[in-house]
């Protein structure tokens, strides 16, 4: 019996509603494949959390959270509170301080799912987004240079380190490979002339060792246009953390929205636990009507599975959700339905069932 022990942080608006249908999954795992068990530990970390104490996580929480085999996470921000400070106190904490520096997005177009590209069939929507998760724009360095107004200057410097650049550029070599599929590098090099210089460098570099992976360059606006125009072009994706933020909300809009967009945050060695959370917020404009659509949750769940290494429990729940799409009976909103949040783990498990 392998038993999994899964931190859940729900955190705020509807990261608390969709997370409750992906734990239902997981218990639905639990009953019926007799060598997995899992053990959960909700956290109630987040926005609320700190208008009440001051901190978005306990002092000690990186500590507790490192003793688990994953992080289950809803959504962060919430207005009330700087996003900023939510952010940095919360996931990009978790992401860097964990150092799980593959975010692995993929942007499928499942069978039943809505698209509004006119003009493309579903199977050329299938892209796997590996986006640079713990560096790049999102180093967070910078300074406020002068504060006087209207003189004032600020700097947000982005950092490309040899080895996060590598890592994440060698990951997506690999999986490429592995799949035998076509890899993308996603970059900027015309107009940011050290960073995405360097980018470029090391992916044709890291791609001599891999002379089977097909590769194209593109930039990232031109990338953008093609994503809608022609998607079929990508398959394997690497770019770094801001554009990797940028285009995977850009594919959430092709590939169903943003209910259906699932993201995991990696580290790959195992060092320290990895975290599985939809790439959608925490959508104050719904939060609280239960009408949020958890298939990206559940989804996450799936990938969840996959790094366990049960991809037959991965691909058990992405087809149990192509299942419900495809029997479009029971939908939240956004995907034209009218079920509520919390039918949705419901309708998954019977689906689970009969696998
Ligand atoms: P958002 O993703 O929360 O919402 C964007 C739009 O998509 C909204 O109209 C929302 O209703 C809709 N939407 C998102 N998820 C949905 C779902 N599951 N079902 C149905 N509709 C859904 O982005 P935002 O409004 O820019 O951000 C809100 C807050 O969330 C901010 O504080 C932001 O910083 C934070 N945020 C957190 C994460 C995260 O925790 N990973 C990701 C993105 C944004
Ligand atoms: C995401 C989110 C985060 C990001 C924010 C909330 C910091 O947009 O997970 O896509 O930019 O990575
Ligand atoms: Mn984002």
């Amino acid at each position: 019996m392998k038993r999994f022990k899964i931190a859940v942080i729900p955190g705020d608006g509807i990261g608390t509603e969709v997370i409750n249908e992906g734990i239902k999954v997981l218990k639905k795992i639990e009953e019926l494949e007799s060598s997995i068990s899992f053990e959960f530990k909700t956290f109630p970390w987040g926005c609320e959390y700190y208008l009440k104490t001051g901190k978005m996580m306990d002092d000690n929480g990186m500590e507790i959270l490192k003793n688990f085999d994953a992080i289950y996470l809803g959504a962060v921000g919430f207005p009330g509170v700087p996003d900023h400070i939510s952010l940095w106190d919360l996931l990009l904490k978790i992401r860097k301080g964990f150092d799980q520096y593959i975010n692995i997005r993929p942007v499928k177009l499942l069978k039943g799912a809505p698209c509004p590209l006119k003009d493309v069939k579903r199977e050329d929507i299938d892209m796997l987004f590996i986006r640079e998760n713990s560096e790049g724009e999102y180093a967070g360095a910078g300074d406020w240079l002068f504060k006087d107004k209207p003189n004032e200057v600020v700097l947000q410097t982005g950092v490309f380190s040899r080895k996060g650049t590598e890592r994440v550029i060698r990951y997506a070599y690999e999986i490429a490979r592995k799949e035998g599929k076509t890899l993308t590098s996603i970059s900027k090099a015309n107009a940011l002339n050290y960073s995405m210089v360097f980018w470029d460098e090391v992916f044709k570099e890291v791609g001599k060792e891999y002379p089977d992976v097909k590769t194209y360059s593109y930039l990232v606006d031109a990338a953008a246009m093609f994503m809608v125009k022609d998607p079929k072009r990508f398959e394997v994706v690497v770019t770094s953390n801001l554009f990797g933020d940028i285009l995977t909300d850009l594919g959430a809009a092709i590939a169903g929205g943003m209910g259906l967009a699932a993201g995991a945050n990696l580290n790959p060695e195992k060092k320290f636990p990895s975290m599985f959370e939809p790439i959608h917020g925490s959508a104050p404009d719904i939060a609280g009507k239960e009408i949020s659509n958890p298939l990206a949750s559940i989804w996450s769940v799936s990938q969840m599975m996959d790094f366990f290494g049960y991809e037959d429990w991965g691909k058990k729940i992405l087809d149990a959700i192509e299942e419900l799409l495809i029997d479009g009976k029971t939908l939240t909103p956004d995907l034209g339905g009218i079920a509520k949040t919390s039918e949705i783990g419901k309708a998954i498990n019977k689906i689970l069932e009969k696998k």
